[in-house]
């Protein structure tokens, strides 16, 4: 019955829409909206089922979804066609990617398409623009405060230059990732000014109350996001004379998603980016989307329909397009965001493996991989179709956001394990070499994450500052390490630009007004390229980081079994300091990879007869696909080098 009132609701709405439209060649349109349209407006219904004007809002969302659809470039639509048939496309090891600012990177939009072979070079095919729309010039965010969604920051150049970025991409079969800041806007967006000078209508894009009554009550369960920065969840806005809630930083005004106007601009906001040629958009903030007084207003049931709701809407319009969930939530909650309670119900086909990269970091500051084991052991499995991205280093602070189930398991008390963390990851305990800087540290809470590049985080500063070889040493088998794990995990591997080519913190930003306080800056860099050309100069620290992660990488894309369909199998082994795991081949079991990193100082060993069928291998046949030479094998036990993963694998 209900299926059928929501056909009859469709007709009539592509009865009102067609005097406009019907020019067009809708065929494939109408073929994905009849699919979709059951779940579009059972989604539309549950959140704005109550309002009068709810048939209103349901024809805006469909016209939108039209417009666009009209819009959208043949060569793209043909790629939808395309993607829709190879639907599992981006579960393929063959994508390796690479996070990075224009500004820092290149300069301009202009300096990356001129970069796009350094990208070739090293073997990656995914490229992760940050954000590139127009923001203010000081309080940014580094451009997740978005004052015009339409524009790309004159900073970095016009939408032009995006669009010939986007064509150099596509002809070299690169990826292109664009941001989508969907929680929130800049205080200077349109809508913000508008609400400021009292149109009710755009009040009501954001949350904003007269008193500090609802405010205050808000406050009472939710936590602070930026502590120092930002403490406290709502600004008061002199001119609108009003509060309004404010998470990030008091510029960055929380968008109101109870409201369908909202949900239906950003609709269009991202399709329109979609047909800009963005293969992946990556949506930021997604658990904070759906606010509820009582809560943490993070990972509300709601956010989780909201994002159903822009998959569906999407998947009518530009179908080829994927999502990333940034969902910097704890385990359990993270792996809603592929899709809650649902196989069909999907949301974001990609989520960030925030999970995996903090406990990478425990393994590197404790040298050991007990919590690291105990903490995949725990990840929930995820869906099909659906991937990881998998990280070492981004933009963002690391948060040591584990579950303390998990670190009592791993034998750790936790408050005292996450201070021993932070002291290790700053250089303040003894011994350690690392040159973190402390990041929003919460006096009320005790929490504090850790800011600083990949390079300085693992000594490699300390070495240069000290001229001291072995540590040096050390800290360049920890970057490949790292890249070892991310590279092999399951998943898209995400770079992080500069570390390619061992980057260290920089300082920069203690000059600038607008960023001095916002550690995260130090590991923002801009790309020195006459240093990076000693990248071809054997011997040098960029030659040895640069050359042998393009082998890594080129390896990894001849490995079938690194394809993420859910083919890995931990390993238990008796090493503590041992991660261990078995990437297979679901039709072939004796297809597989054995992946092993020792976060250890000294040479570990492996007793194969605890990796099952590994034991039985003849030794002569076995091969470290990263080194190429096969592995020292005697009587069953496998010695692995000091930080060093290695990849292990029968000749054929
Ligand atoms: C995301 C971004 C981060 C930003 C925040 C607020 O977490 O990665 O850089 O500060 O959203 O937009």
């Amino acid at each position: 019955m209900y299926e059928e009132a929501s056909h009859s609701l469709l007709n009539d709405i592509l009865n009102q829409l067609k005097p406009e439209i019907s020019e067009q060649d809708l065929r494939h349109f109408y073929t994905r909206l009849g699919a979709n349209f059951y779940a579009i407006h059972t989604l539309f219904h549950r959140l704005y089922g109550s309002r009068p004007d709810f048939e209103k809002q349901m024809l805006r969302l469909v016209e939108t979804m039209a417009r666009q659809y009209i819009k959208r470039p043949k060569r793209l639509r043909e790629i939808d066609i395309e993607r829709e048939k190879n639907y599992n496309w981006f579960l393929s090891q063959k994508w390796v990617g690479m996070a990075l600012y224009s500004n820092g990177f290149a300069g301009d939009l202009k300096g990356v398409h001129e970069k796009l072979g350094y990208f070739q070079e090293l073997g990656v095919n995914l490229v992760h623009l940050m954000p590139i729309m127009r923001c203010p010039e000081g309080r940014s965010d580094g451009g997740y405060a978005v004052s015009n969604y339409r524009e790309i920051d004159p900073r970095v150049g016009l939408m032009e230059d995006l669009l010939t970025v986007a064509a150099g991409m596509r002809e070299r079969d690169i990826l292109l990732v664009l941001d989508v800041v969907m929680n929130h806007t800049s205080n200077e967006h349109d809508w913000a000014q508008r609400a400021r000078a009292g149109d009710p209508v755009y009040q009501d894009y954001y949350y904003t109350y007269a008193s500090r009554n609802i405010p205050d009550m808000f406050e009472q369960s939710m936590p602070e996001i930026f502590p120092e920065n930002a403490p406290g969840n709502f600004t008061w806005d002199e001119e609108m004379g009003r509060w309004v809630m404010t998470v990030f930083n008091e510029y960055q005004w929380d968008l109101n998603y109870s409201n369908p106007a909202v949900f239906i601009e950003m609709l269009d906001i991202i399709l329109y980016w979609a047909n800009q040629g963005a293969d992946i958009l990556r949506l930021d903030a997604v658990a904070f989307l759906w606010k509820k007084i009582g809560s943490t207003c993070q990972n509300e049931h709601e956010a989780h329909l909201i994002l159903q709701l822009m998959k569906d809407c999407s998947q009518v319009t530009a179908p080829g397009v994927l999502f990333i969930a940034e969902a910097i939530v704890a385990p359990v909650e993270v792996i809603k965001y592929f899709g809650e309670d649902a196989v069909i119900a999907k949301e974001c086909e990609i989520a960030y493996n925030a999970t995996f990269m903090a406990l990478l970091w425990d393994a590197v500051a404790t040298k050991n991989a007990k919590l690291l084991m105990q903490g995949i052991t725990s990840l929930p499995v995820k869906l099909d179709r659906a991937t990881w991205l998998n990280y070492v280093r981004c933009h963002d602070d690391i948060g040591l956001g584990f579950d303390d189930r998990d670190v009592e398991a791993a034998g750790y008390e936790p408050v005292t394990h996450r201070r021993y963390l932070l002291d290790y990851l700053i250089g303040s305990y003894a011994g350690s070499h690392a040159r973190g800087v402390p990041f929003g540290q919460n006096e009320k809470t005790g929490d504090a994450r850790i800011s600083g590049s990949l390079a300085s985080l693992v000594g490699l500063q300390y070495a240069v500052e000290q001229g001291d070889d072995r540590a040096m040493e050390d800290a360049i088998r920890f970057i490949l390490l790292l890249h070892g794990m991310i590279l092999s995990f399951g998943g898209i591997p995400l770079l992080y630009y500069g570390d390619e080519l061992g980057t260290i913190n920089d300082d920069a930003y203690l000059d600038d007004p607008h960023k001095f306080s916002d550690t995260r800056w130090v590991h923002r860099p801009t790309i020195d390229w006459e240093k990076a050309e000693r990248r071809n100069t054997p011997g040098t620290v960029e030659f040895r980081i640069f050359s042998a992660l393009k082998r890594m990488i080129s390896v990894r894309k001849e490995i079938d079994v690194f394809a993420d369909f859910n083919n890995r199998e931990l390993i238990e082994v008796s090493n503590p300091h041992l991660f261990v795991f078995e990437r297979y081949n679901l039709l072939r079991r004796t297809e597989s990879v054995l992946v092993v990193g020792n976060f250890d100082s000294r040479p570990q060993a492996l007793d194969l007869r605890q990796a099952g069928a590994w034991s039985r291998s003849p030794y002569g046949r076995l091969v470290d696909l990263i080194s190429g030479r096969h592995p020292d094998i005697v009587n069953n036990i496998l010695v692995i080098p000091p930080f060093s993963a290695c990849w292990i694998s029968e000749m054929l």
